[in-house]
Formats: C-alpha cells, sequence, structure tokens
C-alpha cells in the first residue's frame, strides 16, 4: 500500500499500488478517445511497486502525483482523479445526486402536478425532456398528456423520451380482452399490483400505457399505483426479519406460451450492494413458478414474510387509483412501481411499450440526472 496525502487537504489515503498502476491515464495504458482500458491485468507484474512518487504542480493547473513504476513506467495522476475514485466518494455522490421522494396515496397527490408533461411541449423543448426524465428518476412515475390516442402517437411520444425494448410482445403492444397471449393482462379480470416481466433475466425498466379506447358498456378498470420504494421501506422499519429474507430467498418466477419459455430466480427485494438502497422490487404473484428454491422447513417463515409485504402494497394508504382517458400515457418505473387495475367491462384498448433500464438510465446519466 502507498500512503498518500492530498495535496490540498492533507487528507489521507491508503492506495493499492497494482489499483494505482491499473488505473494509468496515460494513452498507452488506456485509449483515452474511446475510455476503453489497453492492458491485459498479465501485462502488468503483479508486484509492481511505486519506486518514486511525488506531487508537482504547474502553474495554475491542479496537483499530479507523478510515479515511477517497477515496471519502468511512468504514470501522472491529478489529485481529483485518484480522491474521487474511492469508495466512498462514490458511495456519497449517489446518494446525493439523485433526489427521491417516495411516496403513499397523498403525498403522491400533492406532488401530481410535477408530475403532468404536455407532448407539444416535449416535442418543442429538449429541457421538458430533460424536466420529465428527472420527474421519472425522483418519482417513478410520470404522465404525458394531449397525445392523440393511437399507437403510431403513443409509440412517437414515448420515442421522443428513450428507444423502446423489443420484447416477445413487440416493441409496441396493443391489449384488450382478446387472448393474444397467455397473460391475465389479456383479460377483464382485476389485477392485483405486481411488477412485469419478474421472468425475464433483466426486466423492464419502464412501462408505458396508453388507454387508447374505452367504449361501448364501459365501467371500471380504473388502474392504481403504488411506490415500491415507500413500501420497502415501511416493510424495513415494520417488519426487518420479513425485509431481511425477501433480500435474501431466490424466488422464480416463469412465462410460458407456444414457442416461449422464460424463467428467472432473484428474490423479491433486490438491494443494491453499495448502497444498501432498493434496486429492484419484483413483486408479481401472478408469474411465480413453481417455488423449488427454497427448503421446505422454512416455507413457513417466507409466506409470513411475503405477506406481510403484501399487506403494506394493498393498504389503501398507499394505492393511488387513476382512471387512464384517452390521451394520457403514464410511464412508470417497473423496478420501483407496482400497478395494477380494476375488472372493467365495455371494449377497451391499451396501447403500451417497454423501455429497457439501462437506456433509461443512460438517458438520466448523459442528462446529468443520475451518478
Ligand atoms: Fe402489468
Ligand atoms: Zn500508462
Amino acid at each position: 500500500m502507498l500512503h498518500l496525502e492530498h495535496p490540498k487537504t492533507g487528507k489521507g489515503l491508503e492506495i493499492n499500488e497494482f489499483w494505482l498502476r491499473d488505473h494509468c491515464r496515460c494513452g498507452e495504458c488506456l485509449n483515452t478517445e474511446t475510455n476503453q482500458r489497453r492492458l491485459d491485468l498479465f501485462d502488468l507484474p503483479s508486484d509492481v511497486r511505486a519506486l518514486q512518487h511525488n506531487w508537482e504542480k504547474r502553474a495554475e493547473e491542479e496537483e499530479q502525483l507523478v510515479v515511477l513504476w517497477s515496471d519502468g513506467h511512468r504514470s501522472i495522476y491529478t489529485s481529483s482523479f485518484i480522491f474521487d475514485s474511492q469508495l466512498e466518494q462514490l458511495i456519497s455522490r449517489r446518494s446525493k445526486s439523485t433526489t427521491l421522494t417516495t411516496w403513499n396515496r397523498s403525498i403522491v397527490l400533492q406532488n401530481e402536478r410535477h408530475l403532468r408533461f404536455s407532448l407539444p411541449q416535449l416535442v418543442a423543448s429538449d429541457e421538458q425532456v430533460k424536466l420529465l426524465i428527472a420527474a421519472l428518476v425522483r418519482y417513478g412515475i410520470i404522465f404525458i398528456d394531449d397525445v392523440a390516442p393511437t399507437p403510431t402517437m403513443t409509440e412517437l411520444a414515448l420515442r421522443r423520451c428513450f428507444p423502446l425494448m423489443k420484447t416477445f410482445f413487440g416493441e409496441m403492444w396493443t391489449f384488450s380482452d382478446r387472448q393474444d397471449h397467455a397473460d391475465t393482462a389479456y383479460t377483464q379480470l382485476y389485477l392485483r399490483s405486481h411488477t412485469d416481466n419478474t421472468y425475464f433475466s433483466d426486466a423492464a425498466g419502464l412501462q408505458a400505457l396508453h388507454c387508447i379506447e374505452h367504449s361501448g358498456d364501459a365501467a371500471g378498470g380504473e388502474n392504481f399505483f403504488v411506490d415500491g420504494l415507500h413500501v420497502v421501506h415501511e416493510l424495513k422499519r415494520s417488519y426487518p426479519a420479513a425485509y431481511e429474507l425477501l433480500c435474501r430467498v431466490p424466488v422464480p418466477a416463469e412465462y410460458i406460451e407456444q414457442g416461449e419459455h422464460h424463467r428467472h430466480t432473484a428474490p423479491i427485494i433486490r438491494i443494491d450492494p453499495l448502497t444498501g438502497e432498493l434496486l429492484q422490487l419484483r413483486l408479481n404473484i401472478y408469474d411465480r413458478a413453481v417455488f423449488d428454491t427454497l427448503p421446505q422447513q422454512q416455507m413457513a417463515e417466507f409466506y409470513a414474510s411475503l405477506r406481510q409485504l403484501l399487506q403494506l402494497v394493498r393498504d389503501e394508504q398507499q394505492q393511488w387509483q387513476v382512471k387512464l382517458q384517452p390521451g394520457s400515457i403514464v410511464l412508470f418505473d417497473n423496478w420501483r412501481v407496482l400497478h395494477g387495475r380494476h375488472a372493467y367491462s365495455g371494449r377497451r384498448t391499451m396501447s403500451g411499450a417497454y423501455v429497457q433500464r439501462t437506456d433509461f438510465q443512460s438517458k438520466a446519466r448523459t442528462l446529468g440526472i443520475i451518478e
């Protein structure tokens, strides 16, 4: 380990020498055009040592650490590169960079004006798109209004913000009570709060729904949304043992139809190992596969924990009920916000799409909204 002291603040830092050699930013070690590394791990001696190191400062520039290595290489690092590239800094940047507002029904109702965007304004202004994505990061749900109720205009509105995710449902999908897929969504039945795609190795990051038609003897069909982040915080506070168990036990989910068989197994609550915060809530009672990933002796505890989570999710205070109207798209974070629907009658057609989590985050990152 190399002991460094920050040239300005005097803050000490123990640095692994191999890490420092591996992070040389020179053009020989790093392709500065593509940001990709040039060196393999085995190109460096495993016992590489710094023979000499000292801080240098030229004129108004930032202090730089110059290191002469035992393999004959010479590296130069800025002080901010070294001190900012440490775990402690990463965690503090993450917690500072994203302001999340967790909500129940009364909180979201007070903030509803922050969630509404208009398609003509989005088309005219990149700043509006940025505000939309910032609100989506913060609340996990937004609406795009003034959209003609057709699949084409729904697609145009969504593509203004994100590329669409292609799945076996297609890129844009339309569902009604005519059963095109082996899924309860394609019926008139009541649908309890859930997240989609628990059976995919990478569930859709965002989901969009646009009710483009509800006619005939039209009744019911109200959607409801629940902030999974809020619920998971409640669970952790009220039932810590249940929270811990649901973070740990892998639960398999499955989707089967002609020509398709998707299965994915992971905990219901996935936690970011660095920050300890919720990464993904995978909660779908319908898409659970045969539950063979836990010994029978532990089943009682598992079901009790899941029941505690479901009780919080189904609490009236948590549910935000919204009647989706032709003209408004709802777009929500499928890793965070649960959705459900009341049974309905009449003829109802939904147009929708998914966005990959990685595309959602990439867009938010390039706009400086998240770390
Ligand atoms: Fe769904
Ligand atoms: Zn180098």
